[in-house]
């Protein structure tokens, strides 16, 4: 069966041996600190918590997968880099050439050593997926400014189905199995509920800092979305800008239509997990659309996540 929880023993004294590990998804997934990693990643994020070094001024875009961080790395890269960048020579662009992802470093992952986080100049932006509960409390304490950007859940669990068996190289999925786990809250960087909730509640205590957004409010009103993104990252665009129309050309240069037509977008891609999964970076772009859960799963899987997610979230104000 596709799903199983190994029970290693014998393991001394490697205290990561003994954390449950579940199969199922395109990689392993091993349980730390109530969070579901990909195991060939658990020990650079076990790092991140005592020796990511935050300063003051840094700004996160922290996700929950299959929300739209590629989506989010491009907007904020171009908002905050637009007087390097302008869209004078918009075919310097480095989003034309480069994916996304590779713009924004992920803290304590590949492209995002932190050793090498710390000789980037300040104000570095920043992404992750970890939960706020795995990154040093001085995020918190400093006042960091978070961007954080989930998702209505059907239609993430729906993107990152999708997404797990277009990557992995070996066995895929099935909609069922994928589902169950999703559930029980065995999903990268799952629980998604836990993930959302811990965001949701410092966004609610230091509003002024972190930014809770939602993928479906980009789609609806991306333009709102980027001046509000613009004067949260204390680099509002001016009047002048307004009336050339820059606010405008940066959410034309970061449609799903533009970037997933590039070359880059739609013919580059990386391997990871020590060869075991192939990230097409044109797997990054699939719809980019609300609502396409109804088109894969039945009205009783729709209405099995709706109550959990009305159970997980009930009291705390969030709702989808
Ligand atoms: P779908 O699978 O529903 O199409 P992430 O970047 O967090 O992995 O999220 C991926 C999801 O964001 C995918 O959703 C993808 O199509 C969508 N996406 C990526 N770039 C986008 C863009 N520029 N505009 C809108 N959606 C985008």
């Amino acid at each position: 069966t596709p799903v199983a929880i190994s029970s290693e023993t014998n393991h001394d004294n490697n205290p990561i041996a003994i954390l449950p590990t579940r199969e199922g998804w395109s990689t392993p997934l091993t349980l730390y600190n109530n969070c579901w990693l990909r195991s060939h990643m658990l020990t650079k994020f076990m790092l991140v918590k005592e020796k990511f070094k935050s300063r003051h001024d840094d700004i996160i875009l922290a996700t929950h997968p299959k929300s739209g961080t590629t989506w989010l790395k491009a907007l904020a890269f171009t908002i905050v880099n637009r007087s390097y960048y302008s869209f004078v020579n918009v075919d310097q662009h480095p989003l034309l050439t480069q994916n996304p992802q590779n713009l924004v470093p992920f803290i304590g992952a590949q492209g995002g050593d932190l050793d090498y986080l710390e000789t980037l100049p300040s104000p570095r932006l920043l992404a992750t997926h970890l939960p706020l509960s795995m990154l040093p409390s001085t995020v918190t304490t400093m006042g960091c400014r978070i961007v954080y950007l989930c998702r209505e859940p059907k239609d993430a669990f729906i993107s990152r189905w999708h997404f797990d068996n277009k990557i992995a190289k070996g066995a895929k999925t099935d909609l069922n199995t994928a589902f169950t786990m999703f559930c029980e809250g065995c999903s990268p960087f799952g629980p998604f509920w836990e993930h959302y909730l811990q965001y949701w509640k410092e966004s609610l205590q230091r509003p002024q800092e972190v930014l809770f957004l939602r993928y479906e409010e980009i789609v609806s009103c991306p333009l709102k979305v980027v001046r509000d993104l613009a004067k949260f990252l204390q680099v509002p665009f001016t009047e002048e800008e307004e009336r050339r129309g820059v606010d405008q050309e940066v959410v034309g240069l970061c449609s799903f239509k533009s970037l997933s037509n590039l070359d880059i977008n739609k013919n580059g891609g990386v391997e990871r997990a020590e060869g075991k999964l192939f990230i097409g970076y044109s797997s990054l772009f699939r719809q980019g659309k609300t609502g396409d859960w109804v088109n894969h799963m039945s009205k009783d899987m729709g209405e099995k996540l709706d109550r959990l997610v009305e159970d997980k979230f009930r009291g705390s104000g969030l709702k989808f």
